[in-house]
């Protein structure tokens, strides 16, 4: 896999055009919550303006995410940062791999539970996503701790192409 000096242009829109995608997910998903319930009360699934909005933003999150794995394969991403001791290095890789996999299972759960009626993945849903929320917010911290603690300008680095 190639290691180029930062990321791409695409890489770096893509990554805030999802981080906006989830933010909207999170902030309007009272419509879907809401229809959700109509059915597991025996009801019919009405896919209303806000359940519609609510499965277009998330299968965009599927796309972009899997168009970044994509990318990440042939054109690669940077190396971490070179001063960061091998433990920190560690977390940083769980962790982007961890938030790709939520961003693949978040969408695939909710697909399975509004396409396919499957009570058990509106129920995986739910976990799902509450740990993408709690490893955005980790992911948050660490660039923010990176920036203004150890200052190294890492977010720069998702600001500005190389
Ligand atoms: C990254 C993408 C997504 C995020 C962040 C997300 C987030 C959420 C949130 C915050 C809720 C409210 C849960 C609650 O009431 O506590 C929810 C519910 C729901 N979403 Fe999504 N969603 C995403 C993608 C999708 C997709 C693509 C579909 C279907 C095509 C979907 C279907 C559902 C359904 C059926 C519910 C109600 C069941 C439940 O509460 O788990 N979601 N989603
Ligand atoms: C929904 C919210 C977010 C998600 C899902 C997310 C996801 C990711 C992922 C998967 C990577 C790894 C990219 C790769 O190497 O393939 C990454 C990198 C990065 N993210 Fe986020 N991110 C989010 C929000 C944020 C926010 C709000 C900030 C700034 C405060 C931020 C700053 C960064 C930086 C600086 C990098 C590059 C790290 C490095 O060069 O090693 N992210 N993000």
């Amino acid at each position: 896999m190639p290691v180029p000096a930062g990321y791409s242009r695409t890489q770096i829109a893509l990554h805030w055009v999802v981080v906006l995608l989830i933010l909207a997910q999170f902030l309007f998903h009272e419509p879907m919550a809401e229809a959700w319930d109509v059915v597991e009360d025996g009801g019919a699934a009405v896919t209303s303006a806000g359940v519609l909005l609510h499965i277009i933003g998330g299968i965009a999150v599927l796309v972009f995410a899997l168009w970044r794995l994509a990318l990440r394969m042939t054109r690669g991403v940077p190396a971490l940062p070179a001063n960061d001791p091998p433990l920190q290095r560690l977390a940083a890789h769980l962790g982007h791999w961890g938030l790709y996999a939520l961003m693949v299972a978040v969408p695939l759960s909710g697909m399975a539970a509004w396409g396919g009626g499957i009570k058990a993945a509106g129920e995986a849903h739910e976990v799902l996503k509450t740990l993408l929320l709690l490893l955005v917010l980790v992911h948050v911290a660490a660039a923010l701790w990176h920036q203004f603690w150890l200052k190294d300008g890492l977010i720069d680095r998702m600001k500005r192409p190389g």
